[in-house]
């Protein structure tokens, strides 16, 4: 009876899974899949630990291990979540999808115990099948884990990037090695498999060290994104493992979303995967790289003046960047478009799909601060109406509305599709200073004769335009 009853309740939750993972793609539905999908998650775990039982008639038992670990993880997790900026999101799911994979690798650990010690320690009669799903578990979770922690510590700055010549090759190698060891392993079954599971685990591990290393450190949301997807793969062969269905249908979709985000983000950038993992792409030293190499002049604008086109004009198109992230200034950002409403302006917002950086970074932002979402255009929207917009005031974006992108062919970030904010009759760009942002570029729009600059940290130059446009 039991075992029927944990049937359908893995049916529900796999349902909340698809259910809640649908409803994350509208910003205006997000939250509560997010709910849904988690309260399936709930009603899995709990279900399984009151109703599963055993091949031997008993139930699951180790309570106090299971509440304990419970009980851990979820006060350390709701204070990371209820703690992290906004900003260091990226880092955060980096660390979560490690340790995603570092579960993955711990079952196919103890599942190879199991196994090991049923056959008495001799592998001849061991299941080839089940080896090769533990195998397969360990060396993707041991991947997953290790990739993902040291894309976290690239992402706080403590890890930095690392490459040589020839590494690429070598990287190739190790993974044909780890290859090729696990399947003489399962084809084999040599005597000393216990040794040799040992090694499989530290090759894995070294593996998912030096396959991180040298990607740049800018790209690490797209190697997140792919680690992601692979924790979903490693889940899934616990999911074969155990004959779980929610966990199979669980880690495939994480594995299908990680791979289809992993395929967007490039495709937003206009950069292949091989690009990415081996591009070097924005590392450490183009951070922070010197100002107007072409030797360009830009115009400077104050805040009263910027405040005097705004208030007179028609329409202003907002371009949020990393900039607004970083400054937290999306409240102040609300307030201004309220304010500007209400003398009669048409305010709107064009969204880049890679502004910031992860997902959905801007929708994110402008939620917090309850901007409405039939006011967020996404970028073929908004490309479609900067020739009718009289003022677009770009926030701490720079990357997402370099022309150069379109223009010249020698540029990183060329085919990349972007905000054509040059069409609009006038641009006000706020930003701290000329430095570049993500890509490491210069950027020609704030050379532009239609450009201006207002400088000055994005909560600080909002407040200060908030104020005088209330003024007028
Ligand atoms: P960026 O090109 O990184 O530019 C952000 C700008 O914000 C910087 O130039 C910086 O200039 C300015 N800024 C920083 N702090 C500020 C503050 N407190 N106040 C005002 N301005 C501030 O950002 P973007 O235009 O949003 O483009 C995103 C980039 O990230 C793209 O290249 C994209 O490919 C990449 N990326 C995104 C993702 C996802 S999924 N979103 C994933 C991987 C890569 P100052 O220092 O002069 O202030």
């Amino acid at each position: 009876m039991e075992a029927h009853i944990l049937t359908i309740i893995y049916l529900l939750a796999s349902v909340t899974f698809i259910t809640g993972l649908k409803m994350l793609s509208n910003p205006a539905t997000a939250r509560n899949g997010n709910l849904i999908a988690a309260a399936g998650m709930g009603l899995a775990i709990f279900g399984t630990i009151f109703l599963y039982v055993g091949s031997d008639g008993k139930p699951l038992g180790n309570y106090e291990w299971i509440f304990g670990g419970l009980l851990i993880g979820a006060v350390v997790g709701t204070l990371a979540a209820k703690k992290v900026k906004m900003t260091a999101m990226p880092e955060m799911v980096s660390l979560f999808n490690g340790m995603g994979g570092a579960c993955a690798a711990l079952i196919s650990i103890v599942e190879f115990d199991h196994l090991w010690h049923a056959e008495g320690g001799d592998p001849v009669f061991m299941d080839r099948m089940k080896l090769l799903i533990i195998l397969l578990g360990l060396i993707i979770g041991s991947v997953s884990f290790s990739g993902s922690m040291i894309a976290w510590g690239k992402l706080n700055g403590k890890v930095k990037d690392f490459a040589f010549r020839g590494q690429q090759s070598l990287n190739n190698i190790a993974l044909l090695r780890v290859a090729g060891l696990a399947t003489w392993m399962v084809v084999g079954l040599p005597g000393d498999m216990y040794w040799y599971f040992h090694v499989l685990l530290l090759l894995a591990l070294l593996y998912g060290v030096s396959f991180v290393m040298p990607i740049g450190g800018a790209d690490m949301p797209v190697v997140i994104s792919l680690l992601n997807s692979f924790t979903g793969v490693a889940a899934a062969c616990g999911g074969f493992l155990y004959d779980n269905q929610v966990m199979l249908t669980g880690g495939i979709l994480v594995g299908a979303a990680g791979t289809l985000l992993t395929i967007l983000m490039c495709k937003a950038m206009n950069r292949s995967l091989i690009n990415v993992l081996i591009g070097s792409f924005g590392g450490g030293a183009a951070a922070g790289a010197a100002q107007s190499a072409s030797g360009g002049t830009y115009k400077e604008i104050n805040v009263s003046d910027a405040a005097m086109v705004m208030a007179y004009a028609n329409k202003v198109m907002i371009v949020p960047g990393y900039g607004l992230a970083v400054a937290q200034a999306q409240h102040v950002c609300h307030e201004l478009e309220k304010t500007l409403e209400a003398r009669g302006v048409e305010v709107k917002y064009a969204i880049h799909p890679v502004a910031g950086r992860m997902p959905g970074h801007m929708n994110v932002l402008l939620a917090e601060s309850d901007v409405s979402y039939d006011k967020l255009l996404e970028m073929e929207q908004a490309n479609d109406e900067f020739k009718t917009t009289d003022v677009v005031l770009v926030l701490g974006a720079n990357d997402v509305v370099n022309p150069a992108a379109k223009t010249d062919p020698a540029s990183p970030i060329y085919g990349m599709p972007i905000l054509e904010v040059e069409e609009a009759k006038m641009v006000i760009v706020n930003k701290r200073s000329m430095k570049p942002g993500y890509a490491g570029i210069e950027n020609q729009l704030f050379f532009q004769p239609r450009t201006s600059m207002l400088f000055g940290d994005a909560k600080k130059a909002l407040q200060d335009l908030l104020a005088e446009v209330k003024s007028i």
